[in-house]
């Protein structure tokens, strides 16, 4: 059964631009004279009027989400995520086209929506509990454990506008969890607050899901996504690009980041070598991210044009935080000094055993130069790759260990 029905669903936004004198200095600008003053109220009042554009956050939307499914919607910034959920929680209003819901949704969105700040914890817990139509009954029940599930009992009588938006988002959170719903709508719960409470949200979720309630979800991270929902909803620009099972879904949002690129052409170097190609091998024909687990091959074409006893060669992994956690060079293999010593092309291929990699991002740089003399190949980042768990809900960023030697094996191909 259907439990969401959107028909050619699109949102208009009005966004009004003041027109400036490009020609203003900064002193102008400073005293209110470069933009027009002047212009303004003695020359040509139309001139400098504020003009206004009109703004598609989402374009012609059609689909249908069944009762049960757990929804990620993916997208990059600005694409329109946060825009359509706030349709669908009807905290705003199409512009264009029909949505139908079948039963209760609760919705946590960015902070602010659904709170009335001059009210404590307390009676904004009760409000939302009356809005959502649960008896006092159902409500006493209840509010015990959104309480400690927030763990703002502290706090319950205050009012919500002093509240960090830490704190906010775990009221928020707790409330729309609790409150029995068909539909439950988050968005970027896991962009605020500390990692334990994400991963209890998460948790949460997996249990509410469990139970048969239907759920969409906006994040960026990738690894929750994969690990809570079954389909995925891609937007591009405001237009329905995908709307497909999870994997697929995430192969097709990953590819739209420039951040994925498992391949690198093109001729750099100097007169000992240049690097012409490197790939990292596609775990599956249509993925661009691996599996924790799987392995893959670094793939080098390069040329050797002088050989050079001192020439090295090869690859340095960096994780997230830009640090470099895992490396490899020819130079301490035995292959080696055949290829960096003979003229021509070389294929060579290093196999990578992804074992080693917790959930996250990572890059590799080519590392290329003479030994103690100098870098041939500068700090280019080449490729970028992700590791993602299906079974884990931790998103880690990388083993802290400064830059291991890889323990593989280089070989010509
Ligand atoms: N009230 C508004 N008035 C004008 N433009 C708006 C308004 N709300 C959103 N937009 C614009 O609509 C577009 C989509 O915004 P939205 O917040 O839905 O993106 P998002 O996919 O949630 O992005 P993010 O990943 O950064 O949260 C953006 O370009 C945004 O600037
Ligand atoms: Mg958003």
């Amino acid at each position: 059964m259907n439990i969401v029905e959107i028909e050619n669903l699109s949102k208009k936004f009005v966004i009004s631009h003041e027109q400036q004198n490009p020609y203003a200095s900064l002193k102008e600008i400073l005293t209110g004279w470069g933009c027009g003053i002047k212009n303004r109220l003695l020359l040509n009042p139309s001139e400098s009027a504020p003009t206004q554009e009109e703004f598609w956050a989402l374009n012609d939307i059609t689909l249908n989400i069944e009762q049960g499914d757990k929804i990620a919607i993916l997208g990059r910034n600005g694409a329109g995520k946060s825009t359509f959920l706030k349709v669908l929680s009807r905290i705003i209003e199409p512009t264009k086209g029909r949505i139908r819901i079948r039963g209760r949704v609760s919705s946590l969105l960015e902070v602010g929506t659904g709170f009335h700040p001059d009210l404590t914890g307390r009676e904004n817990i009760l409000l939302n509990g009356a809005i959502m139509g649960m008896s006092y009954r159902e409500m006493k029940q209840k509010f015990d454990e959104i309480v400690a599930f927030a763990d703002i009992e502290k706090f319950l009588d205050t009012p919500i506008k002093r509240y960090s938006s830490g704190m906010y988002m775990r009221l928020g959170f707790a409330i729309a969890a609790h409150l029995e719903s068909d539909l439950l709508i988050v968005d970027e719960v896991l962009a605020v607050g500390d990692a334990q409470f994400q991963e209890k949200c998460l948790k949460k979720m997996n249990e509410i899901g469990a139970q048969g309630t239907t759920v969409l979800f906006v994040s960026h991270n990738v690894n929750s996504v994969l690990a809570l929902c079954n389909k995925g909803i891609f937007l591009e620009k405001g237009v329905l690009k995908a709307y497909e099972p999870i994997q697929e879904c995430v192969s097709l949002y990953t590819k739209s980041c420039p951040a994925a690129g498992l391949e690198w052409k093109g001729n750099i170097g100097d007169e000992h070598i240049r690097l012409h190609q490197t790939v990292l091998l596609k775990p599956r024909d249509d993925s661009e991210f691996f599996y924790h687990g799987e392995s893959t091959r670094l793939d080098l074409d390069v040329e050797i044009l002088k050989p050079h006893p001192d020439l090295l060669l090869g690859f340095s992994i960096l994780n997230s935080r830009n640090l470099v956690i895992a490396r490899s060079r020819l130079c301490d293999h035995d292959i080696d000094q055949q290829i960096v010593s003979r003229l021509g092309h070389h294929r060579l291929s290093f196999d990578l055993d992804l074992d080693l990699f917790h959930p996250g991002e990572y890059r590799i740089k080519i590392d290329c130069g003479l030994l103690n003399q100098k870098k041939i190949i500068e700090d280019d980042v080449m490729l970028k790759f992700a590791v993602y768990s299906k079974k884990s809900l931790k998103h880690e960023s990388g083993v802290d260990k400064d830059g291991i030697s890889l323990g593989g094996k280089w070989n010509k191909i």
